[in-house]
Formats: structure tokens, C-alpha cells, sequence
């Protein structure tokens, strides 16, 4: 048994857990005698007291029987537990995972979020760290209402922002309050992003699937659909990248005026994107209620995310909010007030903006080179890029064969509600260095050649002259 004499836990709480460990993983059976409290103190060079302490606390916890008199013993009734191996995690791992979904995670500066946390902690009052407003700490409500003013054209009114877990959790609050008040049907984009999906159809809604074309959502399709909410993705549409043309936004507005009906903007990443789209919810903030993320902007682990309501949602969010979880966690809150008030906030979506439009760069010409009959999207920015493949694909085993050679991709038809898509893939291509890009490309189209039917079409390929065999 070793005690560490100098550190930081006191050598009571040492010979606890060390005595604990034993107990739990079968070293020292059950009933075995353990010496004197006098003898151990002299073998350990300790005094008495700490190991009375400690078979004193282990006692209580029933590892221990200690009787006046008796030798002290460990619990008959206790029963060893091996030890567990670690928890594996719940994601699948790739050597290139284009999987959509993440920012470049070693993007995030560390040191500057550090220099926010720590100035936030030490400016905060006392109480400002308790139980707090339920919307969100009122620095990060007023930072971020003028940021979403400044950045992104939105109508922020720092009294009715809502700070919340993320999108997911803006939705889903929504969702239960358009189900609480006798709506049936979420109309969503078709293909959209499937959590929106989950979401709706968690909390009791019915899905109106909307097809999306080169415009957009399709508004003539929604007005037939009657759904009395919708959910749109207007600044880079998810996953196909089309941004909102003005005419549909103009129709859609339209649609939600007349019969005051609600549309909900998913507005997950479009300072990331070349093409610069105000916010919907700027042109018609009774209608829209906002939602946007740190996810894309900075990185999911935040969980933060932010709400716009119109006036007469707001309250009714709010108090769904209260009761849900009484608000979300601050620390991370003030360190975000702080980062946006230092302008670190726009100079991280600046350098990121150029490192992913250099990332779609090289993958779009690795595309090129090695899958020319591959169609990526015409979208010019964004943490992805929807590829259509050719109309005999096998989707499915084209992941399938991706995955055996390490690499980590998304079907298209995941984000299709009616399963009417061609064959394609979503690759996010913002967590992946270029030369992985590369590399990643040359083993999907390995995979491609292994499949028999693209087999045929790269023969075919080559006897025309065409590149893009591995
Ligand atoms: C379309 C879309 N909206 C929103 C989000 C962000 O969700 P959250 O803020 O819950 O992480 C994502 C993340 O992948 C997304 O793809």
C-alpha cells in the first residue's frame, strides 16, 4: 500500500479508496481480517487516527464490520465486482469520416475560449451563477441580439431571446407547444435534415414532407399540405445546399400571414457559407421564430443555442424552457457573452469561412479527378457537400464498402422522408485535413470499383477515354 505523503488528498481519504478498490475487486475477500488499527498505523508510518478514521468511514459504507473487541473484517455480504473496462462510445469511428455534422474540431480556439471562461468567472456577481433567468444570462441575450442584428439582418429584442440547448432543443419545445395548442402537422423539407424528423414526430406531430427543388421549399406543395407550421432551412438548405430564392421567401411569408400559421428557421450555419443571406426572420418577426446554433459556428460539445419567438410565442417558450430545465447551463453562457463582446466570435467564423471553402476546394477536385460521374452540388460553401450519384448506385452498399475501407459516409435517402431521392451521399468535409480529403476520395472510389455495378461503369468509363479508376 502506497500513501503519497505530499499531495493533495489527505492520507485518511488515500487509505480509503485504496482499501475500497481492494474490497470491490476481490483483492481482500469477504470476512478476511484486516490488522489493528495500532498495527497498520505503525506499518504505514501513519498515525492511529487516520486508520480509524478511514475503517470508521468504510464501516458506514458496509465494506467493513468493525465490533468493540473484534478483529476489524471486511463485510461478509460484500461482493467483489471486476473491474469494467472503459465505456465504448456510442459513434462509429472512421479513419476519414466524412460524416456531416462537425465543424473542424481542432479549429476551436482553446486558449481564447479559456481567456472568456475565465475573465466571465471572474467579473460574474455571486449571484449570477445560482439559479438564473430561465431565457439566458442577460449578457449573452444583449450580445447576441446585436450580433444576430449586425450578422445575420435578424429583429432581436434581447427580452424575448431565449437561450437553449442547442437546436434540437428549440425544436423540440416548440414542437410540444404547437402540439399543446391542437396542431397536427410540422410540414419539413423533403430531403431535410432527419433530426428535424425525430423530433417532430417525438413529440406527437405529424410529418408533411415538402420537396425542395433549385429554389427551395416547394410553397405551392405546402399550401396544399395543411400544415400550420413549417420548418426551413432558407440560408443553405439542408442537405441539398439551395439557398431560399426571394420569391419563394416572399411566398412563404405569405403562406404564414394569411393564415397565421408559424415558420421555424433552422439557421445552423449561414455565416459559414460565400453566399451571405440575411436571416427570414428579419423580414417578418411575427411569423418566424429563429433558431440558431453554436454547433457549426463553434462546436456542438457547447450545446448552446439561441431563440428569436415572435412576441406572442415567447412567453410560452419561456416558461417551457423553466420548466424543462430552468435554464441552460451559464458558465459556458457568460464565456460566450464574453467571446462575442471581444469580437472572437466573428474572427473565428472568418478564418473558418476561408479553411472550408479550401477544404470543398480540394474535394470537389478529388471528386473530380476520381468519381468524374459523380454530381457534387452547385452550393459555394457551407460543412458540406450532397453528391449525386449515378442512377444505378446501391447506396447502401456503397456505404457499406466505404466503411470496410475506414471511411465514414452519410446516404442521401437518410434525409428523405418519402425515400424519392436519387442516390447520393452528404459528405462533411470541414473536420477533415486536405490531404485526409484526399485520401478519403481515393478509397471511396475504391469502394465504388468494388461494387459490380460500377464495376461495369468504369470499364465503360475507360473505353471511352474517362479517368477516375484507383
Ligand atoms: C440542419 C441542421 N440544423 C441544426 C443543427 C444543429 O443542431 P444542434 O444545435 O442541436 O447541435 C444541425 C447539426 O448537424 C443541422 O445539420
Amino acid at each position: 500500500m502506497e500513501l503519497e505523503r505530499d499531495g493533495d488528498v489527505p492520507l485518511y481519504e488515500q487509505l480509503e479508496r485504496t482499501l475500497r478498490d481492494a474490497i470491490r475487486h476481490g483483492r481482500l475477500h469477504a470476512s478476511t481480517r484486516l490488522p489493528s488499527s495500532r498495527g497498520l498505523a505503525a506499518e504505514l508510518g501513519i498515525s492511529r487516527g487516520v486508520v480509524t478514521s478511514a475503517y470508521d468511514q468504510l464501516a458506514a459504507e458496509g465494506y467493513l464490520e468493525t465490533r468493540q473487541g473484534a478483529h476489524v473484517r471486511v463485510a461478509r455480504g460484500v461482493r467483489a465486482q471486476p473491474p469494467r473496462p472503459p465505456t465504448p462510445s456510442l459513434l462509429g469511428k472512421f479513419a476519414y469520416d466524412f460524416t456531416p455534422g462537425l465543424p473542424d474540431l481542432a479549429g476551436f480556439p482553446r486558449d481564447r475560449w479559456l481567456r472568456s471562461i475565465r475573465s466571465a468567472w471572474r467579473e460574474t456577481a455571486l449571484d449570477a451563477v445560482g439559479y438564473g433567468d430561465p431565457r439566458g444570462v442577460p449578457e449573452l441575450r444583449e450580445a447576441l441580439a446585436d450580433y444576430l442584428a449586425r450578422a445575420r439582418g435578424a429583429a432581436a429584442d434581447p427580452e424575448h431571446l431565449l437561450v437553449c440547448t442547442g437546436f434540437r432543443q428549440g425544436l423540440s419545445l416548440t414542437c410540444r407547444w404547437l402540439r399543446a395548442n391542437g396542431i397536427e402537422q410540422v410540414a419539413l423539407e423533403d430531403p431535410g435534415w432527419h433530426a428535424q424528423r425525430l423530433i417532430v414526430e417525438e413529440a406527437g406531430l405529424i410529418v408533411a414532407p415538402i420537396a425542395v427543388d433549385e429554389d427551395g421549399i416547394n410553397v405551392d406543395a405546402l399550401k396544399s399540405s395543411g400544415a400550420e407550421a413549417v420548418v426551413v432551412t432558407p440560408a443553405h438548405q439542408f442537405p441539398t445546399g439551395v439557398v431560399l430564392s426571394a420569391r419563394r421567401r416572399a411566398a412563404l411569408i405569405e403562406w404564414a400571414e394569411r393564415g397565421d400559421r408559424l415558420i421555424i428557421e433552422d439557421d445552423y450555419d449561414a455565416e459559414l457559407s460565400r453566399e451571405r443571406v440575411g436571416a427570414l426572420q428579419g423580414l417578418a418577426p411575427d411569423r418566424v421564430l429563429y433558431i440558431g446554433s453554436a454547433s457549426k459556428r463553434l462546436t456542438p460539445g457547447m450545446r448552446l443555442g439561441w431563440m428569436l419567438p415572435p412576441s406572442w410565442l415567447s412567453w410560452a417558450l419561456i416558461s417551457a424552457k423553466a420548466i424543462e430545465d430552468a435554464g441552460s447551463e451559464i458558465a459556458g453562457q457568460l464565456a460566450l457573452a464574453d467571446f462575442i463582446a471581444r469580437g472572437e466570435l466573428e474572427r473565428h467564423l472568418r478564418r473558418m469561412r476561408l479553411r472550408y471553402a479550401q477544404r470543398r476546394e480540394v474535394l470537389l477536385a478529388a471528386l473530380a479527378r476520381e468519381l468524374p460521374d459523380w454530381q457534387p452540388s452547385a452550393d459555394r460553401g457551407g460543412l458540406h457537400l450532397t453528391v449525386v450519384l449515378p442512377d444505378h448506385t446501391d447506396e447502401a452498399a456503397l456505404l457499406t464498402a466505404a466503411a470496410r475501407r475506414g471511411v465514414g459516409v452519410e446516404g442521401l435517402s437518410l434525409h428523405s422522408y418519402t425515400g424519392d431521392c436519387p442516390p447520393g451521399l452528404v459528405l462533411g468535409h470541414a473536420c477533415l485535413a486536405e490531404p485526409a480529403i484526399e485520401r478519403g476520395v481515393q478509397l471511396l472510389a475504391s469502394a465504388v470499383s468494388a461494387m459490380p455495378a460500377s464495376r461495369a461503369l468504369a470499364v465503360d468509363r475507360r473505353s471511352r477515354g474517362g479517368c477516375g479508376e484507383s
